[in-house]
């Protein structure tokens, strides 16, 4: 299993490119089980979880060919609709084919995902969304079965607002029988970017990207070409890393609107940031100030950069309460930063930061993606040397981060092999 080793005490400083977007690049590649023809996707980020949907794929009797950012996938024929444990288990987005894979072959079976490092994570409105389109859903063996003739148009209402079940139905939705109504739809821009794609392959949707979103059915879809908007997590994570090291980085080939709850939260803290049509430079701070933040659905501040957030906090003058209401179990990252010397208590759904604390290096066990940023994060201004374990983690979401950290001037290095 790889490492990753950081001799913490350097400011960051240069210009590092965002890549595609994972999040908007796994629900394009689902969207390929929609048609026999080409997608075109470029921009997706050489990522482990893009790999792991190229699996589920062809597994399904699809090919994906790679060359750098550009990838060209097809479903000619669904040889078996299935996506196996083996796979779902890797990840969970996998469930990302129930909707596509339904519409396209009338059934589907897809095993149920567990829970994960950071909650339970249920998938109980992704199903009933598509019961309501029509669908016979079975739970049998761990694996949900689905099945339906064609499926037929319906007016939806989510209980809760969910990113992954907002992007099956609206695929599913896509090849149904008449006009959808998805309403409380979750309004994040991977989602439009979504439809955009879907609207290319020659889908009706309407009104992604807010919280109703109308789709008129079609017969059949066909190839199209996309590019996969910025990553927005992967910007606000190297934004995050330049303001903790005080350093002078610009991200550029970001969206900056889609990080406004992150800017705003750094400006109110001290950090300088000048924001461009597609870049967010971070300045040097005089004083950095405790924030309170709770995460919510965007465009609220993003649960995928609250753990990174907490690292810089710890350097923060005064209390900063983080409140976690996306994932119940969102906070593992928090014993590891204890072990670094900062000070963070937890009640319920929330983690009470006092700062500044000066943090030193340490042997870290990241938990999951997000938290391994964190730790890396952190590391970047612990005095002396941390090595994070289990960096497979974030191999899942970050192309090559220890290379685009160390091209800022970053003592980071990747470990290869044992623990
Ligand atoms: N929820 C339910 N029932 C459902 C679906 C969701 O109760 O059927 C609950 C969840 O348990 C959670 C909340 O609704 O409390 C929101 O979950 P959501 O469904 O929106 O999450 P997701 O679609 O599984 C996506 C991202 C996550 C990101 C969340 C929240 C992808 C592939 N994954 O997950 O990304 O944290 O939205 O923004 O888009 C990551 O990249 O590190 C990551 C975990």
């Amino acid at each position: 299993m790889d490492r990753i080793r950081v001799h913490g005490g350097r400011a960051l400083a240069g210009t590092v490119p965002v890549n595609g977007a994972k999040n908007a690049a796994l629900p394009a590649l689902a969207a390929a089980l929609l048609t026999d023809q080409p997608l075109r996707l470029t921009n997706v980020p050489n990522v482990r979880d893009v790999i792991t949907m190229f699996r589920v794929l062809e597994h399904l009797g699809g090919q994906a060919a790679v060359d750098g950012s550009l990838c060209t996938v097809r479903m000619p024929r669904i040889l078996e609709p299935e996506a196996p444990y083996a796979l779902v288990r890797r990840m969970r987005a996998s469930v990302l084919v129930l909707g596509p894979l339904l519409a396209r072959t009338g059934r589907a079976r897809v095993s149920l995902p567990g829970g994960c490092a950071i909650g339970e994570r249920p998938i109980n409105l992704h199903l009933e969304g598509l019961s309501r389109l029509g669908a016979e859903v079975d739970l049998v063996h761990g694996y949900i079965t689905a099945r339906s003739r064609r499926l037929h148009g319906a007016d939806i209402t989510f209980a809760a607002r969910t990113v992954t079940g907002t992007e099956n139905l609206m695929m599913a939705a896509a090849l149904a029988e008449g006009r959808t109504v998805l309403r409380n739809c979750a309004m994040e821009p991977e989602i439009e970017d979504l439809a955009t794609l879907l609207n290319a392959m020659g889908g009706r949707i309407g009104g992604a990207g807010t919280e109703t979103i109308a789709i008129e059915g079609v017969e059949t879809m066909h190839g199209a070409g996309h590019r996969i908007m910025p990553d927005r997590i992967e910007a606000g994570t190297f934004v995050i890393a330049g303001a903790i090291t005080r350093g002078a980085v610009c991200v550029t080939g970001c969206n900056p609107k889609h990080l406004t709850a992150l800017t705003q939260t750094l400006e109110g803290a001290g950090v300088p940031l000048v924001i461009q049509d597609d870049s967010i430079a971070t300045g040097p701070w005089d004083r950095l100030i405790g924030r309170d933040i709770a995460t919510a659905p965007y465009p609220g501040f993003a649960t995928d950069l609250q753990a990174q957030a907490m690292a810089l906090l710890t350097q923060a003058e005064g209390t900063s309460i983080i409140t976690e209401n996306i994932f119940e179990n969102r906070f593992m990252h928090t014993g590891e930063l204890r072990r670094m010397g900062a000070d963070i208590t937890l009640e319920g759904h929330a983690a009470i930061v006092r700062g500044p604390t000066p943090l030193s290096g340490a042997p870290l066990m990241a938990t999951d993606l997000r938290a391994s940023a964190s730790l890396i994060i952190a590391a970047l201004v612990a005095e002396g040397t941390s090595i994070v374990n289990r960096i497979y983690h974030i191999d899942r979401g970050y192309e090559k981060i220890e290379e685009k950290l160390g091209a800022l001037g970053a003592a980071i290095e990747r470990l290869r092999g044992e623990e």
